[in-house]
């Protein structure tokens, strides 16, 4: 069920800059609900007609911190301000224990926090031949209830030619703007829904064998 938030900003600190990005921690009071690894949306008072996105890094008591990606040049929001803060309607898939996250280095910032609710998570290391990796944990019994992708489209295809008969879901990492499922900016290519789905409503995560992966890979945001 979607919550809708009016929280303040107690603290925002930045994490790393990277070019023309930046990655904020924002410490927030008054949200509602949320888990660890939670995609919430959310507006600046006053700042952007346009949403933006976040990872619930931790969530306590009505207190949260939140991870987003900033432009670098983008204003930052200041201890005081007020945020907009909402989630998706209907979560497709819950990860927790039992669940396996293979992902990249780069995107970790957004799936750490699943651990915090049991989920392991495995990152892809430079020089690892991923798949083989994952097929022997496989073959020496470390199974897992559900597994989940947080992989650019390109290696979802790999994956999918890798292990066909796998059922994994994958994170569908889409530009937001109006964070509501009106302006289609989000939307993901599915087979059983002509009209897509809007992953602002019921993302980040999809079954991957209901998506078009190569429309996904023109249409998804680069993991970082
Ligand atoms: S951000 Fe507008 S439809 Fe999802």
């Amino acid at each position: 069920m979607r919550f809708l938030s009016e929280t303040k900003v107690l603290a925002c600190h930045e994490l790393r800059r990277e070019g023309a990005r930046r990655w904020l921690r924002l410490e927030i009071a008054g949200l509602g609900a949320a888990s660890p690894g939670d995609t919430v949306l959310f507006s600046e008072d006053g700042h952007s007609p346009r949403c933006r996105i976040a990872t619930v890094d931790r969530f306590s008591g009505g207190r949260a911190t939140l991870v987003a990606k900033f432009e670098a040049d983008d204003l930052a929001p200041a201890a005081g301000d007020g945020l907009t803060v909402w989630s998706n309607e209907n979560p497709a898939v819950s990860v927790g224990a039992g669940s396996l996250i293979v992902t990249t280095p780069a995107f970790l910032y957004r799936i750490a926090p699943f651990e915090q609710c049991g989920a392991e998570v495995f990152v892809e290391d430079a020089g690892m031949d991923l798949w083989q990796d994952l097929r022997r944990r496989v073959e020496s019994g470390l199974a897992w209830s559900s597994v989940f992708l947080a992989l650019e489209p390109v290696r979802l295809q790999a994956f999918a030619a890798e292990f066909p008969d796998a059922n994994p879901y994958l994170f569908a990492n889409m530009e937001m703007s109006c964070g509501i499922g009106a302006c289609r900016s989000c939307h993901v290519t599915v087979s059983d829904n002509k009209d897509g789905e809007a992953s602002c409503r019921v993302g980040p995560w999809f079954a991957l064998q209901r998506v078009n992966l190569v429309r996904l890979q023109f249409a998804s945001a680069p993991f970082i």
